[in-house]
């Protein structure tokens, strides 16, 4: 079943806006996903009349914005076949997710001897944690290649698991590249050796369907912001057991069930709540799990399979017409079956910013730069690249128009 984007974009009050009196092209999606009006309504619903701190109080305010803070949890859980809510953590997004694992399992669990795998395609937000941490615990951080497409080489990625790694890390689909990781192939590989797999959902988890169980991740992280929610909530899934014998992150209030005074001892003795709630200190973001929640009803709605067959034939569309720009160049695997909705690309010897900025002035907005992942425009020799990403709500007239704009840079 194929998706009605302009039936979609009715739902998007932004994709109405002109700039430079031109119509908006969001291709951008990447970076940031547009919001639909029953998200932003969601928001304002629960400011309007449902406003209150959750599991703090009595009252009948506090029982209702507890009962949608946890069913936002319980949607989550359903969406990524999680096997309930238990397994939900919400943080601010997928870098404070990844940062979790670092924090209250690698810290107190990596010892020197260890390492830590993750692969040259990583965000910057699966590097940093990890290279900081290794400078405190002496662990080793070993960087998997990428062939020069940007793809993995599984049978080196296989080579370099060993029986000191204790967790293997990367992302389901690269940002830079828009690339697919065969997650399930390295998550196999990976546990034979008993390592964990910490995979970065960020770019998988809005576009197309993910099923934790069936890949057997032990952990996921990924943003609400990408997926139609606002931004500051995101979630680490992880699997029930291993959540259970960590250690939380932050401390402070509802993370805890007890906290008392010994009179003797002059310190206090604390437990921890619940899972999830043991990582979820202090007054949490109730309202962004509220919108993440009307943001996943509406992506249900479409079905993620739709989702994904919608960006594959735009993607296909994209590549294909890109390839009558001769000073364009265009990185990651060739075949659109192989990547969701991102392509990085440059424009002859032109700067990156430059090209986006030129866009910007016929109302299409890319993304250009770094994409927050250096280390993998070192190994394509690139000062840094163009990215045009999309989403459920681009049409094939809109590449259209970008490949006119983008034949008039390549013009200059
Ligand atoms: N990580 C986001 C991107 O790739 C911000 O643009």
């Amino acid at each position: 079943m194929m998706l009605d984007p302009y039936e979609i974009r009715k739902d998007f009050p932004i994709l109405k806006r002109k700039i430079n009196n031109h119509p908006l092209i969001y291709f951008d999606s990447a970076a940031t996903s547009q919001k639909p009006r029953q998200v932003i309504e969601a928001i304002k619903n629960f400011y309007e009349n449902c406003n209150a701190n959750v599991h703090r109080g009595v009252h009948t305010l506090s029982q209702e914005a507890s009962e949608l803070y946890e069913n936002a949890h319980e949607e989550v859980a359903k969406f990524i076949n999680a096997k309930g809510m238990e397994e939900i953590v919400f943080v601010r997004g997928t870098t404070e997710a990844i940062n979790l694992v670092a924090y209250a399992w690698a810290l107190r669990s990596l010892k020197r001897e260890d390492e830590v795998l993750v692969t040259l395609m990583e965000h910057h937000s699966n590097i940093v944690p990890w290279e900081s941490l290794s400078k405190i615990n002496g662990f080793q951080v070993k960087y998997v290649g990428v062939n020069n497409d940007g793809t993995l080489n599984y049978e080196v990625f296989e080579n370099a698991i060993s029986e000191r790694t204790r967790i293997v890390c990367l992302p389901h689909i690269s940002n830079v590249t828009g690339g697919i990781n065969d997650v399930k192939k390295v998550v196999k590989m990976a546990h034979e050796h008993g390592a964990l797999v910490l995979v970065d959902g960020a770019q998988s988890v809005p576009h197309l369907p993910v099923d934790v169980k069936d890949l057997d991740i032990d952990f996921l992280a990924f943003s609400g912001h990408k997926m139609l929610g606002p931004t500051g909530i995101g979630v680490l899934y992880g699997k029930h057991e291993i959540l259970e014998e960590m250690e939380p992150f932050h401390g402070g209030g509802a993370m805890i069930k007890e906290v008392s005074f010994n009179t003797i001892t002059r310190r206090c003795s604390i437990s921890w709540n619940d899972l999830p709630w043991k990582f979820e200190a202090g007054t949490p973001n109730i309202c962004g799990g509220v919108g993440l929640m009307a943001a996943i009803k509406y992506l249900k709605g479409i079905g993620m399979e739709a989702v994904r067959a919608h960006e594959r034939m735009l993607t296909g569309y994209a590549m294909r017409r890109m390839k009558e720009c001769e000073k364009v160049r265009v990185y990651g695997p060739k075949d659109a079956s192989a990547k969701c909705g991102i392509i990085p690309f440059n424009v002859d010897e032109l700067s990156s910013h430059d090209v986006a900025l030129f866009f910007d002035s016929h109302a299409i907005m890319i993304r250009s730069g770094f994409h927050c992942a250096q280390p993998l425009h070192e190994k394509f020799k690139l000062k840094s690249s163009a990215r045009a990403s999309f989403y459920i709500y681009n049409t094939r007239e809109e590449i259209d128009r970008f490949i006119e704009v983008l034949k008039e840079i390549a013009g200059f």
